[in-house]
């Protein structure tokens, strides 16, 4: 790896402004789910143990440039001090005299938050001006949100230029689990896409193509690929004008010898509801007026098999229309097989996504996946084989 880590410096009193992904969801004031906040605990705790100052830096929302108060990073305060169990200095800027003033005054072990770096104009314009003046107020620059590190914005990109910079412990752990998982997996690697839209994730079906021994794609997805079979989805989301486009990946699958795993059986309704009658029907026999909304029996089978063999496991979106029960059965079925052979040592298992998060926790198996990826877009882009504005910043200072 090429990029530097915390171990690589000397702490003591140093600024370390560490760049966080604190974009946590809020229902009426509180926060719905504290992932992101507990897993950026360790570096800051590290940081601290050094006798280093963390001051962190984050964006909430997108708040278009303008000061928001709804969007101030103010309201993490309470979350962070409880995980942290010490009080946190709040900063209303993250720029200029004042912040300097009280991070100048801060001793080693003080812990600053400063607010939404997305209240300024320079932040997302990825400006150099903005990104010089973030970094008189540290000494080293800690990228620890892999969840942002696909926007090339100043406080994730443009700052690397201006300060020595290295990847958090967060970072590290995505990065390593990535690269174990993707870059040079143990083989036979299988990786399960679902969503609604092909559209959305052609460029990922794209590239895992070339990468991957088995693949197997679900939600409304494959059904443009059944579309592009000439098999009949009846009233199933699909993108007719991706039917093309689908004729192609099925063509270099083939010629690439990675095998394309759709559903053989399928769970059929005419509604989208929790009260529909279902269907357990062979694919190809979806009748004109019902939709296709989870993989049948025979599918699940299917994949539990692939997956008996399989080392390495990447995941991304449902099977089924997971959030009503009756067509979570697929999704959940494979969730608990993958979770029981993670917790065997025989695979090792990647998710990512808020949609397969959910899917993990409604089976019950978040704790037995290998590695479950804090990241959204940031995954997708990754799995996608695009370069990462924010990891190809560090390799670039080291
Ligand atoms: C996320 O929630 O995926 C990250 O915080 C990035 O947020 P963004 O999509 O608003 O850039």
């Amino acid at each position: 790896m090429t990029w530097k880590t915390l171990d690589d410096f000397h702490l003591n009193e140093k600024r370390v402004l560490v760049r966080v992904d604190l974009n946590v969801p809020f229902v009426d004031d509180q926060i719905t789910d504290a992932t992101r906040i507990e897993r950026i605990i360790p570096t800051i705790r590290d940081i601290c143990a050094s006798g280093g100052i963390p001051i962190l830096l984050s964006h909430l929302g997108r708040p278009r440039r303008q000061r928001n108060p709804d969007l101030s990073l103010k309201k993490l305060i309470p979350s962070l001090e409880t995980l942290l169990s010490t009080p946190i200095t709040f900063v209303a800027d993250c720029r200029g005299p004042a912040v300097l003033g009280t991070v100048n005054a801060s001793k080693g072990g003080t812990i600053l938050l400063l607010e939404n770096t997305r209240f300024y104009a320079g932040e997302e314009s990825n400006d150099l001006e903005f990104a010089a003046e973030l970094s008189r107020i540290g000494d080293i620059y800690c990228n620890d949100a892999f969840a942002c590190s696909h926007r090339s914005h100043a406080s994730i990109d443009a700052i690397t230029r201006f300060l020595p910079s290295c990847a958090g412990r967060l970072l590290q752990s995505e990065l390593c689990a990535l690269e174990a998982s993707l870059a040079s997996p143990k083989r036979p690697l299988t990786v399960i896409v679902g969503g609604s839209k092909i559209s959305t994730k052609f460029g990922i079906l794209s590239n895992l193509i070339g990468h991957t021994d088995y693949l197997v794609v679900g939600g409304g997805m494959a059904n443009t690929i059944l579309a592009a079979q000439g098999l009949s989805i009846g009233a199933s989301i699909s993108e007719p004008t991706f039917i093309e486009n689908a004729k192609h990946l099925l063509k270099r699958a083939g010629r690439t010898g990675c095998n394309i795993i759709l559903p053989s059986d399928i769970i059929v309704a005419c509604e989208l509801s929790a009260h529909s009658r279902t269907k357990t029907l062979p694919v190809g026999n979806c009748p004109h007026n019902a939709m296709i909304l989870d993989f049948g029996p025979e599918s699940i089978d299917r994949i539990h098999a692939v997956l008996e063999s399989t080392q390495t496991l990447i995941w991304n979106g449902p099977l089924g229309a997971f959030e009503i029960d009756s067509f979570a059965t697929a999704t959940i079925a494979i969730a608990q097989r993958a979770a029981a052979l993670t917790r065997s040592g025989q695979l090792l298992s990647v998710a990512g996504g808020g949609d397969t998060i959910a899917a993990l926790r409604k089976a019950g198996v978040t704790e037995h996946i290998s590695y479950l990826s804090t990241a959204g877009g940031a995954f997708l882009e990754w799995l996608e084989g695009k370069p990462l504005p924010g990891i190809v910043a560090l390799t670039r200072k080291s």
